[in-house]
């Protein structure tokens, strides 16, 4: 998707689809054609509400898109109508769009957050995934280009943010689209052919470290997990360095497919279970954000990739494993193998002395039950970093919410045998498998990112399509961007 920023009267702007975002109860008189909607009342800019007119000037079609009342315009409310506006783009199928915030509509924003978040908007809502169909029902072409419209005075401003948020859309895209990926594509060697091509694009430093590496490197726990399963691990390691001082540890849950193992999983909508490898989608789709937009800071992306399979060979509920870290680990389900491969990775993280750690996985049904698909359950060993995540969240319209780490929940991964216990039961699941981390992080601040309720969403919605939601890709990127200064 090309973006484009333009300064020019709307009513010469050449298009086949001019999209205006407006605020509720001011809702500009634009076109001859939408006069009459907007005087008689019928038109009121509510949040979500459009109206399509076909145009009496330059621009075949117009749509108004509303964002709400101006008191309650936020980044997410531009992001969203921007989102809708790139969906009717699509399903018109008219490749290009332009995109104007009327005046109101921009709420206390500035130019460039308003350019950065609209193309955000565009690109999460002309998404579509055909690429495994042979003949797509009612193929429409893609979104290929998205003007910005914009005051003169805004343009310079508006351009900077155009830069971020087209990077964060090719981040988006590209984690959507690996996201959506069968089991039977995205393997564990896939996710590591994928960072080894990223890595090449952009020259970050990368390391795969292969089933014998693993191996010898003690990673236990990954290890346990992938015993099951014919295809082999991969521990993927990518470094990019652009500032000095300490790196940012971004860890990514990559179970390629989850089963369950021999705790094995119901089927019904197992299929979804490809979308456990969303947290290491989120971790390759930020790197290309860093290769695009180069910021001053040091970043390593660490993602154990592994499916979770039942066989003969697979671990069983009461085995007991080493870890990487050396603490012994009691399993009793198997289906709680996310943290087992992730507490390696946070402890291969030591040796880069990272300034902080976070990690996104989809790691408990229990955190949608806490906090449904609208919320990404957050928790940590450092308040501060706590309050930044949830800022960078806020930020990026992927919101967080704490859940709490007292030191009463540690007993509930008690083990007779081991140091630890892989599960504490249905209570506090959430909570259970942060506590689980928790005993592998040495030394460095920590913040753990349930994604599993909101890695994908089951039914189309007004502003997304069905299927992934590359959570974590702005929210990093919104981090990192803070962290660097820029
Ligand atoms: N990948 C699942 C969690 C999940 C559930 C992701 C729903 C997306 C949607 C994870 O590996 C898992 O199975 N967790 C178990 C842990 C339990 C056995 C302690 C769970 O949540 O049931
Ligand atoms: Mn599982
Ligand atoms: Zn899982």
């Amino acid at each position: 998707m090309k973006t484009l920023v333009l300064n020019k009267p709307l009513a010469s702007v050449e298009t086949p689809l001019l999209a205006v975002l407006v605020a509720q109860g001011s809702v500009p008189k634009i076109e001859e054609n939408l006069q009459r909607a907007i005087a008689s009342g019928d038109y009121k800019g509510k949040k979500d509400e459009t109206l399509l007119v076909y145009g009496s000037g330059t621009a075949e079609r117009v749509l108004l898109v509303g964002v709400g009342k101006v008191s309650e315009i936020t980044r997410t409310s531009i992001r969203r109508a921007a989102a809708i506006a790139a969906k009717r783009a699509r399903s018109l199928g008219t490749k290009t769009l332009a995109l104007a915030i009327a005046k109101e509509a921009r709420g206390s924003l500035g130019a460039a957050e308003l350019a950065q978040v609209a193309i955000e908007g565009t690109a999460q809502g002309g998404w579509q995934f055909t690429e495994l169909k042979k003949q797509p029902e009612d193929p429409k072409p893609e979104l290929e280009s998205v003007e910005l419209i914009v005051d003169a005075g805004d343009k310079d401003e508006a351009e900077a943010g155009r830069r971020i948020g087209d990077a964060i859309a090719a981040g988006y895209l590209l984690t959507r689209n690996l996201q959506m990926q069968p089991g039977n594509v995205c393997t564990p060697r896939y996710l590591a052919e994928q960072a080894k091509k990223l890595a090449e694009q952009h020259q970050f430093g990368v390391t795969i470290l292969d089933l014998a590496q693993i191996k010898k490197e003690g990673m236990g726990a990954l290890l346990a997990v992938a015993q099951g399963s014919a295809e082999e691990p991969r521990f993927i390691v990518l470094e990019y360095s652009g500032g000095t001082g300490a790196p940012i540890a971004l860890i990514g849950k990559g179970v390629t497919f989850d089963s369950g193992g021999i705790s094995i999983k119901p089927a019904l909508n197992m299929e979804d279970m490809k979308f456990d490898k969303s947290g290491a989608t989120a971790v390759l789709g930020t790197f290309e954000v860093l290769g695009r937009l180069k910021p001053k800071i040091n970043v390593v992306g660490l993602i154990p990739a592994t499916e979770n399979l039942p066989s003969g060979t697979a671990i069983k509920p009461g085995d007991v494993v080493k870890s990487h870290l050396g603490k012994t680990i009691e399993i009793i389900n198997t289906d709680a193998e996310g943290r087992l491969i992730l507490c390696d990775a946070l402890s291969y993280a030591r040796r880069f002395k990272p300034a902080a750690a976070i990690d996104a996985a989809t790691l408990t049904g229990a955190v949608v039950i806490a906090l449904g698909h609208h919320a990404i359950g957050m928790l940590g060993n450092d308040e501060v970093l706590l309050a930044e995540v949830r800022d960078a969240g806020e930020r990026a319209g992927e919101r967080c919410w704490p859940l709490p780490l007292w030191d009463d929940y540690r007993e509930l991964l008690k083990s007779d045998v081991a140091d630890i216990k892989n599960s504490g039961g249905r209570a506090a699941g959430t909570i259970a498998g942060a506590w689980f981390l928790r005993e592998f992080v040495d030394s460095f601040p920590w913040v753990h990112l349930d994604i599993a309720g909101t890695a994908y969403l089951e039914g189309e919605g007004v502003s997304h399509a069905k299927g992934p939601t590359a959570i974590g890709v702005r929210l990093f990127t919104e981090f990192l961007l803070k962290r660097a200064g820029a």
